[in-house]
């Protein structure tokens, strides 16, 4: 751990009290310390055209009428009431067929650095432009199709019309994506700890504030840092043994290596947010975790080499629990989509 923790990390140990002669200096409060660190969410996108955009992005998101089987849509793997994700190991795609990795949350995806467990997308478009020609999500054999399929529902016609105006031809391939993704950035979650970033001490328990404090000065904060506590770095899992050692997974994925066939990408994955962590169990990029406490021990075994104690497991968990936010008032599916049965 001490090798991850720079000057800085020490300066922290010494402002929390935890180093001898801090006596001294008036010790810095947890609220200044945990903004050295992290930043509260951003507000949200403003303006007409976003709102026409993001209004036809919802609906899309849930029109599974363009899926191959015409069961799967955006929200059959990232649903309300799991946090925008689907509560299994890995996702279940068209046809009953099984993802490679576990579905993360989308709240609060547009702050990610790169999309999906390996960084293999660069920006919410063009994650939602490709998942329709997924094999094992939409299963179209292009895109053409799904234009066809979106065509033949009369009541999209208006909606793209309005949404991309003045364009010949606006449903296409790259306003699907522009669309979604703008729907995707009014999903931001802020929680208790963006309070207690803004100032309000109070906002977290003492037992949170515990185990924030555990978080920085153990060196989680190394990685899981920013306003997502993650999204912003790749690293390798298994920093100090091999992850499925202690994950138990079957068969190991190389990560970033599949990607980049570059050898110092061998099990290498984007830090994941933490943000409603406690609502997107099972864990890690293959799902092999399904308890929170656990992933966080062994975070601490395979990350820095440390056997944490279960107290200060608890105080993490009870840290990670603040992180949570409502769910947008503005996720979860409308009433009915353009021609939908009634
Ligand atoms: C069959 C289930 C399934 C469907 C359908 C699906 N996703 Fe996902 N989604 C996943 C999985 C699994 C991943 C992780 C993929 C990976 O990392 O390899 C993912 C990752 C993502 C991410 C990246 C999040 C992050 O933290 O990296 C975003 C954004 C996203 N999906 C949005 C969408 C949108 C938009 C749609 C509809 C156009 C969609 N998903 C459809 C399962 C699904
Ligand atoms: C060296 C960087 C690093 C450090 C240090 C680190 N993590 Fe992680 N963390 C990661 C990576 C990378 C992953 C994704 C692993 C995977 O599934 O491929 C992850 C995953 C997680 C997850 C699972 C999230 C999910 O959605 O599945 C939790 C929870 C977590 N970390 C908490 C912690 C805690 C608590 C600490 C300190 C005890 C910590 N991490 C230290 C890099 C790090």
């Amino acid at each position: 751990m001490r090798k991850l923790l720079g000057a800085g990390g020490f300066a922290a140990l010494a402002a929390l009290g935890c180093m001898g002669g801090a006596q001294s200096a008036p010790a810095k409060s947890l609220v200044e310390e945990a903004k050295g660190h992290f930043q509260p969410l951003p507000s949200l996108p403003t303006g007409a055209a976003a709102g026409l955009r993001a209004e036809l992005g919802r609906r899309l998101f849930y029109e599974n009428r363009v899926s191959a089987d015409g069961n799967v849509s955006c929200g059959h793997c990232h649903q309300a009431d799991l946090a925008a994700t689907d509560g299994l190991p890995k996702a279940i795609g068209v046809n009953g067929k099984e993802n490679p990795r576990n579905a993360p949350s989308i709240f609060n995806a547009s702050l990610n650095f790169k999309q999906h467990w390996r960084g293999d997308r660069e920006s919410l478009e063009e994650q939602a432009e490709k998942s329709p020609t997924g094999a094992v999500s939409y299963g179209n054999p292009d895109f053409a199709a799904v234009v066809a399929k979106l065509k033949a529902v009369p009541g999209y016609a208006d909606l793209f019309a309005q949404a991309f105006p003045g364009e010949g031809d606006p449903i296409n391939q790259k306003n699907w994506g522009v669309a979604i993704a703008a729907f995707e950035r009014t999903l931001l979650t802020p929680s208790r700890f963006d309070a207690f970033l803004k100032g309000d001490a109070k906002a977290l328990t003492p037992k949170e504030q515990a185990g924030l404090q555990k978080f920085i000065s153990l060196g989680c904060v190394s990685c899981h840092n920013g306003p997502l506590l993650g999204g912003n770095s790749f690293q390798k899992f298994g920093v100090q043994e091999d992850y499925w050692k202690e994950t138990g997974s079957p068969k190991p994925d190389k990560g970033r290596f599949d990607v980049t066939k570059s050898d110092a990408d061998l099990y290498v994955f984007k830090v994941p947010q933490l943000r409603n962590v406690e609502k997107t169990a099972p864990y890690f990029h293959d799902g092999s975790v399904a308890e929170l406490p656990k992933a966080v021990k062994i975070m601490g075994k395979v990350q820095l080499g440390e056997e944490l104690k279960d107290e200060d497991v608890a105080a993490i968990v009870a840290f990670l629990d603040s992180l949570t936010g409502p769910v947008p008032a503005n996720y979860p599916p409308l009433p009915s989509l353009p021609d939908a049965p009634k």
